[in-house]
């Protein structure tokens, strides 16, 4: 008796996206780039591993994506650690300094759509590789284009027909007021010490801001009467918010002020946003984002104010996948070949018929007639084209339409031309 050989399965917290899944995951990335390019984003493709200091330095050491999620392991034995990149922005401002992409002209708009990678616990909406689709502007301090990303977050998601939505926004403040309001959380994190998991008694003091974001129900339980950072903004941060408030009102875009928005990456500054939804359960955010203004002068780059966002793209295809059957895309035609030199002949006006735009499939075995045409029927093709040895010898093929059951003759020489007129 043979050894029995094992399958090997997927990892846990990953997984594939198949055929008749993946064509909403192409219309929404098409969509999506389309209205990048009409908003004057280019895109950029950066490498999928990063150093493990460029994540630690901008996400930031206290978060649950650094201390916890992170796939690190050294280059080789005894080699630097590299990282499994957990999100995008860290590595476009790396690209943008490496390469002095602000040297002509400090404003910039990128995209890039891809794989992320998180540890977390995996449960519906949260995966171990996730997809993101992530634009970030630099180079402008106006809140007009914090808006900017967020009229083209709901104009998305209206255009995909995503109406469950709602946008939350709030104001991370900047290196001038944070300190005071710090100093008030830790004052408040002070009297709560029994109260808080052990992760927030850690970090408390290295970086108090952190417990804001912590989701153990006894830490939130604890925090809800908490200090809030839009109390404390400086008078500029302040300006700023309310600017973003009044554009976001003269778009119509619908928000609410969400005074515990703090978000889990240590970069933010100033506004920060998410989008959320009640149709996906607990793991509720589409999209998240906000303006990280020191981010790329803490890269070791010049002073330069940057701002974006990420969309979840697995959350999205889960809420916008109600039709997504009719973009399953089916032959037009099924070419059913009889014989060797049918199938040969057959085999020619397949290829010549794909390069025409005609989405044309055959059979390359010695299959019956009515084992093709069963084919052809799982395959939902729109036509058949029946050919074999009498065919050839009267120098006419039958074409089939398998909706209506009409049938017309074409003459063997003009096949290609006759069944691209009849088809498109
Ligand atoms: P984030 O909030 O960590 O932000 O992620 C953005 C979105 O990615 C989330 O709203 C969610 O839809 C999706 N996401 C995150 N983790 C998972 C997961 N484990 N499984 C499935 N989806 C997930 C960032 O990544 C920032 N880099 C966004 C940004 C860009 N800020 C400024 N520019």
């Amino acid at each position: 008796m043979g050894k029995e050989i094992r399958m090997i399965q997927l990892i846990k917290g990953f997984k594939d996206i198949l055929p008749g899944e993946v064509e909403l995951w192409q219309q929404i990335e098409k969509t999506a780039r389309s209205l990048f390019e009409d908003f004057g984003f280019k895109e950029i493709r950066i490498p999928i591993m990063e150093r493990t200091e460029l994540f630690a330095r901008s996400i930031g050491e206290d978060t649950d994506i650094v201390e916890k999620e992170m796939y690190t392991f050294p280059d080789r034995k005894g080699g630097d650690l590299i990282t499994l990149r957990p999100e995008a922005t860290a590595s476009v401002c790396r690209s943008y300094i490496q390469h002095k992409l602000y040297a002509t002209d400090p404003v910039r708009k990128f995209y890039t759509i891809g794989p992320m990678f998180r540890r977390e616990r995996p449960q519906k909406g949260r995966y171990r590789q996730f997809y993101q689709i992530n634009a970030e502007i630099f180079g402008v301090d106006s809140p007009l284009v914090d808006v900017e990303l967020i009229f083209i977050l709901v104009t998305l998601f209206s255009k995909l027909s995503v109406s469950d939505v709602n946008t939350r926004i709030n104001s991370l403040g900047c290196p001038e007021c944070r300190p005071m309001f710090k100093t008030a959380l830790s004052d408040f994190l002070t009297s709560l010490n029994e109260k808080l998991c052990s992760d927030c008694v850690r970090r408390k003091d290295r970086n108090p801001l952190r417990v804001l974001d912590c989701k153990v129900p006894s830490c939130r339980a604890a925090m809800t009467d908490a200090p809030s950072i839009p109390d404390y903004l400086c008078p500029a941060c302040d300006q700023h918010f309310e600017t973003t408030q009044t554009a976001l009102s003269a778009l119509n875009v619908p928000f609410v002020v969400d005074k515990g928005l703090v978000r889990g990456l240590d970069y933010y500054t100033r506004t920060t946003f998410e989008i959320q939804t009640s149709a996906l359960g607990a793991q509720n955010a589409i999209a998240g984002g906000g303006r990280y203004d020191g981010l790329i002068k803490a890269l070791g780059g010049p002073d330069i104010p940057a701002t974006g966002f990420a969309i979840g793209l697995d959350r999205l295809t889960e809420i916008a996948g109600s039709n997504s059957t009719d973009l399953v895309k089916t032959p037009d035609i099924f070419i059913a070949a009889l014989g060797e030199k049918s199938r040969s002949l057959a085999f020619e006006w397949n290829c010549a018929l794909c390069l025409e735009g005609v989405k044309a499939e055959m059979e390359f075995g010695d299959k019956s007639l009515k084992s093709q045409m069963k084919r052809a029927h799982r395959l939902g093709a729109k036509h058949v084209l029946i050919v074999g040895d009498n065919e050839i010898r009267e120098g006419k093929v039958m074409l089939r339409d398998m909706k209506t059951k009409d049938q017309v003759s074409i003459p063997i020489e003009q096949v290609v031309e006759n069944i691209k007129a009849k088809i498109s």
